[in-house]
């Protein structure tokens, strides 16, 4: 079997991920900021690389609970992508990832984007694994992993309702 087992806890700062990148021209728009697909894009490989950080196996990201898109990232602007596990399930985790915009003149940053992603972990058939449990050190881990359970809780039901509607409309 790949990866680690089951029951080797890995704490969060196991998973963290830091990731540098520049506003070329090519991801902005005319309004001179960056494209929303290019940070989801961005967000989606900080994510998995986090998820994999944590379970040291193969992922497929399930969803993008949420994207916040707070303030806008200017053209030459440094982006900067922070992602950790918050929680972990059976075989699914939430990662959090934080966007933060830097001016590469003045240093200042700010955070400009804030998301929530589901990743899955897969076996070597390609189904679903299970994965380490999670070691919360802190109280800010704390906070995180609870509010992540409660976003679980709305995501499951979310999904129990999407499933009864498609059936409705055939
Ligand atoms: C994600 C995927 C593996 C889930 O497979 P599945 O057969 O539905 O698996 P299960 O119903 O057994 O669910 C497995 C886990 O996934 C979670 N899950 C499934 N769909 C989900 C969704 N839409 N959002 C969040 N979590 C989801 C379940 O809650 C479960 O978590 P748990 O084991 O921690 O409780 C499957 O839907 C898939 O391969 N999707 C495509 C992924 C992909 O191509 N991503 C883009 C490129 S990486």
């Amino acid at each position: 079997m790949s990866g680690i087992a089951k029951n080797e806890a890995r704490a969060v700062k196991n998973s963290q991920v830091e990731m540098t990148e520049v506003v070329l021209p090519q991801y902005a728009n005319v309004l001179g900021t960056v494209f929303g697909g290019q940070i989801m894009s961005w967000i989606d490989i900080c994510a998995a690389v986090s998820a994999q950080r944590h379970s040291r196996c193969p992922v497929v990201t399930a969803s993008f609970d949420s994207v916040h898109f707070i303030e806008p990232i200017k053209q030459g602007q440094v982006v900067i992508l922070k992602g950790q596990v918050n929680a972990v399930f059976k075989t699914s985790m939430e990662v959090g990832v934080i966007v933060f915009a830097e001016s590469p003149f003045t240093g200042e940053r700010r955070k400009a984007v804030r998301a929530y992603c589901t990743f899955v972990a897969l076996d070597a058939h390609g189904s679903p694994r299970g994965i380490p449990d999670l070691i919360i050190e802190s109280e800010e881990e704390k906070r995180r992993h609870l509010e992540a359970t409660e976003r679980r809780r709305i995501r499951l039901l979310n999904r129990k309702l999407e499933v009864k509607h498609a059936y409705k409309n055939g």
